[in-house]
């Protein structure tokens, strides 16, 4: 399958050298914040792609390494070849020190946290910013001795080079790190050196945006049928609507329904898309191939790879029934992409492993669509606002693939999985009449392979047991157990106790990710 690749030709760009520090996507992201399109490659990648991107500034990320140490990340030679202004952060610093010169030594106490920077000299870089600022420091290493041709911009206690600038090149470094919202006047710094010093044109608007997709789209599938697997998230919810824009009936999105999306799911995609949006949907009703499928099953793992060979099965059987299909979209994301961009495969990324497509016969022949695949998660949120999806479901939290299977403790049932829906529905529906919805990043019901005990009326009831989860995170790769208030966890165990007659017990998790996952399975 070939991949769109997405066309920014015509507009400045910024590059973003990854190093390997955990901050580089937020570097690109705050770029973009301000309106100036920006891309990230690895330091190490060929160097014809640097000088085809042909960028307006490069800023090189910190990264976990020491320029102390032989074979560590270096700088490429185009980089310096280019005549285009250069800031290092971090590492970044460091090895521009390095590589011009300077020296740079480990300290035997690394600095993490707020410190004072103090500026001495004007620079363009920290123009109109006050004297004295908190800046967020992460570094073990730090330059001792400017490299030729520098001069010190700023220091602090413990770092005596903590900024520096180069007398006649464009080359800035510092050791902070400004896109970290903890030091102040980060974004200004970033500001200056994006807009002033590399005077990039702040052409990366979401209106506009839309408007070139809808052209490349246009321009790519030449009025060729085009297939998409729809399934209620954002990523393919955004790629479903920009497509509906360029090319409507020409496309076909495909809705599966397992059996395990969450009560209402089901109906309220097909009301968005079909009712509302005039989008082309074939809705699925597979639930009882999975269910099947899903019989005896007990072993986590088991239960994804089964939910996950089904869903390809229902879904090519779908798209095989569809005549003339010449591309498959994918709402594949910037994060995705870079994510997997090392990985040694780099066929694997194509296909967006948890959207389940990616046994399509190959005598199909798909080529691919991606028209967001240069896109950070919180713009394709703002495009599909723009679109006119429903902030509710832009919003909503996220939902695993497996869906309801990865949150019914042991083997899945027609009856567990009505019974979790009930309960998943009432806390979600008083996390929104609470207005605590948005302050927790992902909240669900898990239904337990255990019963307890419990007393209604005169009566004794041996039933299910429900837990509840709610966390708050960034990432989502670590998170902590959501504190939500106890009057209000009271009132949704009485509500699932008494209006789900199957539940005795409800219980709250009070884990954290790690050691514990977000999901129960
Ligand atoms: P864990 O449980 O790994 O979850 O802490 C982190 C985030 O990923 C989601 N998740 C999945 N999403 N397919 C998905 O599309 C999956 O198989 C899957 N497993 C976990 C989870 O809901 C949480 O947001």
């Amino acid at each position: 399958m070939k991949k769109l690749s997405v066309n920014n030709k015509n507009i400045d760009k910024i590059l973003v050298l990854d190093f390997g520090s955990q901050y580089t996507q937020l570097i690109a992201r705050r770029v973009r914040e301000s309106d100036v399109y920006s891309e990230i490659l690895p330091w190490d990648i060929d160097e014809t792609k640097i000088k085809d991107l042909d960028p307006k500034g490069i800023i090189l990320s910190g990264g976990p390494n020491s320029v102390t140490k032989s074979f560590t990340p270096r700088i490429p030679q185009i980089v310096f070849e280019l005549s285009i202004p250069v800031l290092g952060i971090c590492y970044g610093m460091q090895t521009l020190a390095e590589q011009m010169g300077g020296h740079v030594v480990s300290v035997d106490q690394k600095e993490f946290g707020h410190s004072e920077l103090e500026i001495h000299n004007d620079s363009r870089l920290f123009h109109g910013i006050d004297k004295k600022l908190n800046v967020w420091m992460s570094h073990g290493d730090q330059v001792q001795d400017l490299p030729d041709g520098f001069k010190l911009l700023a220091s602090t206690k413990t770092a005596p080079i903590a900024a520096m600038q180069h007398e006649n090149l464009p080359y800035y470094a510092i050791q902070f790190h400004p896109e970290v919202t903890h030091t102040n006047h980060g974004e200004d710094i970033l500001n200056n050196f994006i807009l002033n010093i590399c005077a990039a044109n702040t052409d990366w608007r979401m209106d506009d945006l839309i408007a070139s997709r809808i052209d490349e789209i246009k321009n790519q599938v030449q009025g060729n049928k085009v297939l998409l697997g729809l399934s209620g998230g954002v990523d393919s919810s955004v790629t479903a609507a920009l497509l509906n824009k360029a090319i409507g009936k020409k496309l076909t999105c495909v809705f599966v329904d397992n059996g395990l999306l969450r009560k209402g799911e089901a109906d309220q995609v097909m009301q968005t898309f079909k009712e509302n949006m005039n989008l082309n949907v074939i809705k699925s009703d597979s639930k009882e191939i999975f269910l099947r499928h899903l019989k005896n099953i007990e072993d986590p793992e088991q239960k994804r790879k089964v939910i996950g060979r089904t869903f390809i099965d229902v879904f090519d059987a779908e798209a095989i029934k569809l005549k003339d299909i010449k591309f498959l979209a994918q709402g594949t994301i910037y994060p995705d992409v870079i994510e997997s961009s090392g990985s040694e495969s780099k066929e694997a990324r194509v296909i967006k492993s948890h959207h389940n497509v990616g046994g399509l016969p190959e005598e199909m022949e798909l080529d691919l669509v991606e028209p967001l695949r240069d896109l950070f998660k919180d713009e394709v949120r703002r495009m599909g606002i723009e679109l006119g999806i429903p902030k509710e479901m832009i919003d909503r939290h996220p939902f695993p693939g497996p869906g309801l299977g990865v949150r019914i403790i042991g083997e899945i049932t027609k009856e567990k999985t009505k019974i979790l829906q009930e309960a998943d529905h009432i806390f979600i529906e008083e996390l929104i009449n609470a207005d605590l919805y948005d302050s927790v990043s992902q909240a669900f019901a898990v239904l337990l392979p255990v019963k307890s005990v419990g007393v209604v009326g005169d009566e004794r009831r041996y039933a299910e047991v429900i837990a509840l989860r709610a966390v708050e995170t960034v990432d989502f790769m670590t998170a902590k157990w959501a504190h939500l208030p106890y009057e209000f966890l009271e009132n949704v165990s009485n509500r699932i106790v008494n209006e789900i007659e199957d539940v005795s017990r409800v219980v709250f998790d009070i884990s954290s990710k790690p050691p514990a996952t977000i999901e129960w399975e």
